[in-house]
């Protein structure tokens, strides 16, 4: 696979001055004038576009009837104005994202419910449509955008790609099919290649994008399948630690794989997977006559931000002939940095990687990625043709996804990604992993100065874990549930705040809160106040419990 080098800003934002970006647009046709309702092309658009005037000739008069006559066939002007109505509500709600609520989800069923609805015949007012979205349905939700989002895993939403997705479903080519819109598939093919040369992967190596991790992680396992199992597979085993993420545990029922084919194999005290104890479980499996296949490696567990030991798994995967996937849904894209680099070392051997774009490139929801070392493996386990179908590419740099992904019709999602890099270039998402780094790392480092509180799982990347473990109930087993209780109060005093969101998780038998710090709207701050809030939290939850 050729590996473009990952882009330099494009002139096109960035690089004019402040107040170019800011020059207000040239004037455009208020609603009701005869521009706004004009259906032919303009002059603008015919010299636009090479070829227009020969393929197409200008439409006849009938067919313009016909086309004003439906709703369906909006003009260039109706959608700009479409557009702009919803830019009018998306500009206020984006700038005003530091200081809407972390989460707001009190009355949110009630507001759900009362949507409830049978499918409309008749239309309903744009304005109605868009208050009912902005001041009603949006509001009661989980910030998930906004900068005091710490839970789970969060990434923001880069606006960029928002404005890739209205191009790509405006546009509505068809990239499934290299054939189909050559010059579009090849942007996403470019975007797979910037991924796989960050994780260091030869020129063979292919992949796609998917709708997100659980989807690539399934495509994963699937390829694995193919590559090391007959077709009859069901003796094959598969091996994750007890952090994984449950969406293995789905892609391997998803396969085929009963819930008995996945070892969960128990991970050290800083939650990695324990290699003595899957040398050991593999030699279990071989012995009892079962297929050992594939391990799957976290590199930043969902839970603490574990990574799995890659080289010494890389080596045992080569030992036993074990494909070895690795889930780097949140970890894979801090290898821009020294730093992810450094903490990721021995992902590039691999058989197959996971990178969500959505959480550590901060895109919007709606984009996973999974390469593959072997990108023929790809093509082996998903290609099956038709008659119907268009000549597929015989030329291995010419990529056709539906060949190597269980997708045919998709989405561009190669778009959502290729016009935030080339627009912004790869510094500013360097930079701002770079600062997520060090806000966790700060964090970790207030929070050990609190007295009563716990660190159970240090940062590897930008997620730790943490408890309140008072000494009036440490110790003792029998204080184990009022010590969960205590902390999931914490919790909930902290959330109340509503200036961030935390969300809380069980490591063994231990209920520990977490903070992931990853979105690019979040600075110190915004941790500075998670920390005030988790102090007074504290205070308070302590006086309750002790
Ligand atoms: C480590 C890990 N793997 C996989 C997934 C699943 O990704 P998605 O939610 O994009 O399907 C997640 C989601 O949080 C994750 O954290």
């Amino acid at each position: 696979m050729v590996a473009p080098a990952l882009p330099r800003p494009s002139r096109l934002l960035v690089g004019l001055p402040a107040d170019e970006q800011r020059a207000p647009r040239p004037a455009e046709p208020r609603p009701g004038s005869s521009a706004m309702t004009e259906r032919q092309p303009s002059e603008e658009t015919r010299t636009a576009i090479p070829g227009i005037e020969e393929a197409v000739p200008p439409p006849s008069d009938e067919r313009l009837a016909a086309a004003a006559a439906s709703p369906l066939e909006l003009s260039g002007a109706a959608l700009r104005r479409l557009v702009d109505a919803a830019m009018d509500r998306i500009a206020p709600h984006l700038d005003s994202l530091p200081h809407q609520p972390a989460a707001d989800t009190e009355g949110a069923v009630a507001v759900a419910r009362s949507l409830v609805e049978p499918l409309p015949e008749r239309p309903a007012p744009l304005d109605e449509v868009l208050e009912l979205l902005f001041e009603r349905a949006v509001p009661k939700s989980f910030n998930t955008a906004g900068p005091g989002y710490l839970a789970y895993i969060p990434g923001g939403g880069l606006p960029h790609s928002a404005v890739a997705d209205l191009i790509a479903a405006a546009v509505n080519r068809y990239v499934g099919v290299f054939a189909a819109a050559p010059a579009l598939a090849q942007l996403e093919a470019n975007v797979v290649a910037w991924f796989a040369g960050l994780a260091g992967y030869p020129q063979a190596a292919r992949g796609l994008l998917t709708s997100g991790g659980s989807l690539a992680n399934f495509t994963a396992l699937v390829t694995a399948r193919r590559e090391r199992l007959p077709e009859q597979f069901l003796a094959g085993t598969l091996y994750a630690s007890d952090q994984a993420h449950h969406s293995v545990q789905k892609a391997a029922l998803l396969a085929g794989f009963p819930p008995a084919s996945v070892r969960s194999i128990p991970s050290d005290a800083a939650f990695r997977l324990r290699l003595d104890l899957l040398e050991e479980a593999i030699a279990a499996d071989r012995s009892a006559g079962r297929e050992p296949f594939l391990v799957v490696a976290n590199a930043g567990s969902v839970n603490t931000g574990a990574v799995d030991p890659l080289g010494p798994l890389a080596d045992l995967c080569a030992r036993h002939r074990l494909w070895l996937h690795v889930d780097a849904a949140y970890g894979g894209f801090f290898l821009l940095t020294e730093r992810g680099r450094q903490t990721l070392a021995g992902i590039e051997r691999a058989d197959s990687i996971v990178l969500d774009p959505h959480k550590s490139l901060f895109l919007p929801y709606g984009t996973g990625a999974l390469l593959v070392r072997d990108g023929a493996a790809l093509r082996r386990a998903h290609s099956v043709t038709a008659d119907y179908m268009p000549p597929l590419s015989d030329d291995d740099e010419l990529i056709d996804f539906c060949e190597i992904s269980p997708e045919l019709s998709r989405p561009f999602r190669g778009l959502g990604v290729w016009l935030p890099l080339k627009l912004l270039g790869a510094a500013p998402f360097r930079q701002a992993l770079d600062e997520k780094l060090d806000l966790a790392r700060w964090a970790t480092d207030q929070l050990r100065a609190v007295p009563e509180v716990e660190i159970l799982a240090e940062p590897e990347l930008s997620l730790l874990a943490f408890r309140l473990a008072p000494a009036a109930l440490a110790g003792a087993a029998g204080n184990r549930d009022r010590l969960d209780r205590l902390n999931r109060d914490w919790l909930a005093r902290v959330n109340a705040r509503r200036r961030v969101y935390l969300t809380g998780t069980m490591l063994g038998d231990r209920f520990a809160l977490r903070i992931c710090v990853l979105s690019f709207r979040t600075h110190r701050d915004r941790v500075e106040q998670a920390l005030d809030d988790l102090r007074a939290a504290a205070r308070e939850a302590l006086a309750a419990w002790l």
